[in-house]
C-alpha cells in the first residue's frame, strides 16, 4: 500500500469509526441499557426474542454461548428470578473473552472451537440436559465477507452440534447467523432437527447488520429425512 493510499484508508476508517461512535451514543438501546444497568444493548434483542415465544420456564437449564460482556446472561437471570424466584434454574455462560462475574451465572472462559473447552462445558453440565441453547457468538469482523462468513458459519455449526448432543428433546436453540453463503443450507438442516424454525430480526438488531436470529423450537427425537433429490433420467434415445 502506498503512503497516500494508507493515509486515505486511515481517513476513511477514522470517519467510519467516528460515525460508529456517534451512532452508538445516540442509539436508544445503548441509552436504555445504561439507564437500566445492563451490560450490553444486545440484552434487548434477547428480551424481544424470548418474550415473543415465551421461552422461559421454571428450573430451566440454559447455555449461553458467546456471552461476554454478559448482557444476555444478565437479563436472563433477572427475568428468570422475577418469574420463578423459587426455581430460577441454571445459566452456564461461555466466551473466548473474560467476563466479569454475574451473580447466579456460571462462566467458562475459553474458545468454543477447542475440544478442551467443549469438554469443560460438558463437565460443568454433568448429566443435566439443556432446555435452551443460546448462541450470540460472532467472530471478530475483518470486514471481508469471504473471511467473516465462513468463520461465522463454523461457529454456528459447532453450536448446532452441541445442541444435537445436549439439548433435551423438545428443547430450543436460538442462534445468531449472518445472511450469506451457507445460511440457507444451515436453516434447512435446522428444519430437519426441529419441529419449527423461524428467522427473526429483533428491533434492537441494527438494520444494516447482516445478523438475524434463527429460533429452532421443539427439538425432534430423530432428524427428518432429507427431501429426496429429484433425479432427471436421461430420456431414452429417440428413433
Ligand atoms: C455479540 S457478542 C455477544 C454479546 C452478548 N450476547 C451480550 O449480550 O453481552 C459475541 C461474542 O462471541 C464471542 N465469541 C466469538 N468467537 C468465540 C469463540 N470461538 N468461542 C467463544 N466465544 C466466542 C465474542 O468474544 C463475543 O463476546
Amino acid at each position: 500500500m502506498t503512503t497516500r493510499t494508507a493515509r486515505r484508508s486511515m481517513a476513511t476508517r477514522s470517519k467510519s469509526s467516528q460515525r460508529w461512535l456517534k451512532e452508538h451514543f445516540s442509539d436508544p438501546y445503548v441509552k436504555k441499557a445504561q439507564a437500566e444497568g445492563l451490560r450490553s444493548r444486545a440484552a434487548y434483542k434477547l428480551e424481544e426474542l424470548v418474550e415473543r415465544d415465551r421461552l422461559l420456564k421454571p428450573g430451566m437449564v440454559v447455555v449461553d454461548l458467546g456471552a461476554a460482556p454478559g448482557g444476555w446472561s444478565q437479563w436472563l437471570r433477572q427475568a428468570l428470578l422475577a418469574l420463578y424466584p423459587a426455581n430460577p434454574g441454571r445459566i452456564v455462560a461461555l466466551d473466548i473473552l473474560e467476563m466479569p462475574t454475574l451473580a447466579g451465572v456460571e462462566f467458562l472462559h475459553g474458545d468454543f472451537r477447542e475440544d478442551a473447552v467443549l469438554s469443560a462445558l460438558e463437565g460443568a453440565l454433568g448429566s443435566q440436559q439443556v432446555d435452551l441453547v443460546l448462541s450470540d457468538m460472532a467472530p471478530n469482523k475483518s470486514g471481508m465477507d469471504a473471511v467473516d462468513q465462513p468463520r461465522m458459519m463454523h461457529l454456528a455449526e459447532l453450536a448446532m452440534e452441541f445442541a444435537d448432543r445436549h439439548l433435551r428433546i423438545d428443547g430450543t436453540l436460538l442462534i445468531k447467523l449472518f445472511q450469506g453463503v451457507g445460511f440457507d443450507d444451515y436453516v434447512r438442516e435446522l428444519r430437519r432437527h426441529y419441529a419449527k424454525v423461524a428467522i427473526r430480526k429483533p428491533d434492537a438488531s441494527r438494520k444494516r447488520s447482516p445478523e438475524v436470529y434463527a429460533l429452532a423450537l421443539g427439538k425432534l427425537s430423530a432428524p427428518k429425512l432429507s427431501a429426496p433429490k429429484l433425479s432427471h433420467p436421461k430420456s431414452p434415445a429417440g428413433p
